[in-house]
This record gives C-alpha cells, sequence and structure tokens, in this order.
C-alpha cells in the first residue's frame, strides 16, 4: 500500500488505547482478551475496512488487525475514532509480521486473515510474501489446533505461488478454492476488503484459499 508518511503518525498510534502496546501483551495476554471468544487476526490489515465490518457484523469474537506502517494503521483508528457505537471486540497491532512468534507467544489465535497481502513479483522477494513456507510455520504456531487461515487475492502470481506453498506446507491442509469468489458464492457470505472493493470494481476475479491445521471447523 503506497501511501506518503503522515507526519506524527508514530505519535499518534503509540499513544492509541485501541492499539496493544508490547507492555500490555504480557503472558496470556490474547486468552485474557479473548474471555472465551474465538480470536481472529487480519496480517496486513491496510486502512481497517474488513475488520471494522468483520467486529460489526460478529459480536461474539475478538478481532485483531495487524499493520506494519503507522501511516496505514492511523487511517484505520481514525475510522475506528469515527464509529459512533465503537466495536470494544477489535483491537490493532502496529507491528511486523515478521514478529508473529513474539507477539502471539501461545498457540491462541482461531484464525488468520491475509487480504490482498503485498504480492511481491520479484522472484527475489519471493520470501517476504506473507503465504511464503516460513510464514506458514510461523501462522501454525500461533493458531490453535482448529485453527484456519483464509487467504484473498486478485493477484493471479500471489495466488498460484499461495496454492503451491500451501499444498506442500505440512503444518497446513487446502479445505477449499475459489478463483472467481463472488461469482461462487453469495454477497451476503463475503466480508469485502478495501482492495477487494477496488479491484473487483475494476473486473478482477478475486482468488480465495480456504485452510486449516485440521479439518471440520469453519471461520466467520
Ligand atoms: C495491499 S494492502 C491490503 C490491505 C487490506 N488487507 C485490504 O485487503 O484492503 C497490504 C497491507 O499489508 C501491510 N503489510 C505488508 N507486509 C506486512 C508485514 N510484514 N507486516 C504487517 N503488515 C504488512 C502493508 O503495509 C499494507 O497495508
Amino acid at each position: 500500500m503506497r501511501l506518503r508518511k503522515i507526519a506524527g503518525a508514530d505519535e499518534a498510534v503509540a499513544k492509541h488505547e485501541r492499539v496493544l502496546k508490547a507492555e500490555q501483551r504480557k503472558a496470556g495476554w490474547l486468552k485474557e482478551l479473548a474471555a472465551g471468544k474465538p480470536a481472529y487476526l487480519e496480517i496486513g490489515m491496510g486502512k481497517g475496512d474488513f475488520m471494522l465490518e468483520m467486529a460489526d457484523k460478529y459480536p461474539n469474537a475478538l478481532f485483531l488487525g495487524l499493520e506494519k506502517y503507522s501511516s496505514v494503521l492511523l487511517k484505520a483508528l481514525q475510522k475506528y475514532d469515527n464509529i459512533e457505537d465503537k466495536p470494544e471486540n477489535l483491537w490493532f497491532l502496529w507491528e511486523n509480521a515478521l514478529d508473529l512468534a513474539d507477539i502471539f507467544s501461545a498457540a491462541g489465535l482461531d484464525g488468520i486473515y491475509l487480504n490482498f497481502s503485498d504480492p511481491w513479483p520479484k522472484e527475489r522477494y519471493a520470501k517476504r510474501r506473507l503465504t511464503a513456507p516460513a510464514f506458514l510455520e510461523k501462522y501454525y504456531q500461533i493458531l490453535k489446533p482448529e485453527g484456519r487461515v483464509e487467504f484473498k487475492t486478485d493477484n493471479p502470481g500471489l495466488f498460484d505461488f499461495s496454492l503451491h506453498s500451501l499444498a506442500d506446507s505440512p503444518y497446513f491442509k487446502i479445505e477449499k478454492i475459489y478463483r472467481d469468489l463472488h461469482r461462487e458464492i453469495a454477497a451476503a457470505e463475503n466480508v469485502m476488503t478495501e482492495y477487494e472493493k477496488k479491484f473487483s470494481a475494476l473486473g478482477h476475479p478475486i482468488y480465495k484459499i480456504v485452510c486449516s491445521k485440521t479439518a471440520g471447523t469453519s471461520m466467520p
């Protein structure tokens, strides 16, 4: 996501009360915060449209939006602040996905959303793609035994790479593949992300892969 650095974004994000700071994340923090609800993480949340809608639609689940750039996260926080009836089940993390194992030291997540992840088309950057094998291993570590990953993209190259990476992974089993999501499911069953709205309006088909550590559960 290209966004000019916003002056003061670091400070604004660092002091925002819905951003979970490292010092608030003591052992067992996720279990405490979830308080028995299922917990879902979007990695590379962007400006937050998907997480805001999910939190509103599913009040009995906990949602966490992780974003590495403060200027992008700030946009999500501003949207949150502008909601009159603010969802209490949504929190934000200003972090890099590379540090997931430190942030989520225990296997406590029910699901991970990877929505329109940066494609990193050049082969020499393949390891930065969020579906690269080293990331899949991290997801495996922080997901509950029945945990799931849902991936959406409009990018055919990233879709093919992710399909192979997941199919070859010892950590995940592919449950379902969509090659034109918006034609294959009813609109009411799908919460669209900011990028999804943008690219589907341009006529791009949306790809989706659903996978699990173990079969038999479902994500909202
Ligand atoms: C293309 S945008 C998609 C945003 C949103 N998920 C959507 O579908 O509209 C990808 C986002 O992922 C973030 N991102 C990329 N790599 C990341 C990483 N390693 N850790 C955290 N965020 C990352 C980028 O800063 C950007 O905001």
